[in-house]
């Protein structure tokens, strides 16, 4: 598959055939993303493949609680988990998670079968390989992702040349220190997503992203577009 047809028709895919997906198929698709950049060429990713039932399930139910939150807090009218959100009204949303949680237990969707999907990756991060430079800021970190992000990515590009798709999710950012426990990670570690792989049940090629004047300027952030639209 031509490069940029990948870069622009790789959606978020989050309902997988029951087809199951080998271990050399995996072996392969963490070959190519090896390759990702990182900050001084540290590699600080850790991936754990997760196959016992137990372990996957008890990661789902690590994950539910942070997705029913964020349920919440978007239809509320929040940005989940915007480190720019109003506390008070972001606890005022939060309090009807549980309406969330039960419209999943009677009708379960990728987050409740989470442990079903063909392939579960947890992306760990080594945070004494991460060039953290934005950790000194008076605001939330971003820069020390930029390690981890670009390697998740390959992992989907990955899988997309194989016929495969998948999902990065980071709601089991949330319970962190249960995930590290479940895993026996050591600290020092930070969870930075979940990778759900497989194959779709659909191929959908049309992705919704904003043009790229609506986010590009000339020499400030207030001057002249730049782009076609
Ligand atoms: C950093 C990041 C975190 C994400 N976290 C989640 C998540 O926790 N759960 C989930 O279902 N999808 C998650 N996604 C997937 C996004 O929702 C998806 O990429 C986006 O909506 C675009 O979807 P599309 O490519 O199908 O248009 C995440 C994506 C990124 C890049």
């Amino acid at each position: 598959m031509e490069l940029t047809v990948a870069l622009t028709t790789t959606p978020a895919t989050r309902a997988f055939t029951d087809r199951p997906v080998d271990d050399a198929t995996v072996a392969a698709i963490l070959e190519d993303a090896r390759f990702a950049p990182s900050g001084g060429n540290r590699q600080g990713w850790r991936v754990v493949v997760l196959k016992d039932p137990k372990v996957r399930q008890a990661l789902r139910d690590l994950y539910l609680p942070g997705w029913y939150d964020y349920l919440a807090m978007t239809t509320h009218g929040l940005t989940p988990f915007a480190s720019t959100n109003d506390p008070v009204d972001e606890a005022a949303a939060v309090e009807r998670a549980g309406d969330f949680a039960a419209l999943g237990a009677a009708n379960p969707g990728f987050a409740e079968q989470l442990d079903q999907v063909p392939v579960l990756l947890l992306v760990l991060a080594d945070l004494s390989s991460l060039a953290t430079v934005d950790r000194d800021l008076d605001r939330v970190g971003i820069s020390g992702g930029a390690s981890i992000y670009p390697f998740v990515w390959s992992i989907l590009l990955g899988a997309r040349s194989r016929g495969l798709g998948g999902v990065m999710t980071t709601m089991a950012v949330r319970a962190e220190a249960k995930v590290l426990k479940l895993v026996g990670a050591p600290a020092g570690t930070a969870v930075a997503a979940v990778v759900a792989l497989g194959e779709p049940t659909e191929q959908v090629t049309r992705l919704r992203r904003s043009e790229v004047p609506d986010f590009t300027t000339i020499d400030r952030m207030d001057g002249e577009a730049f782009g076609i639209r």
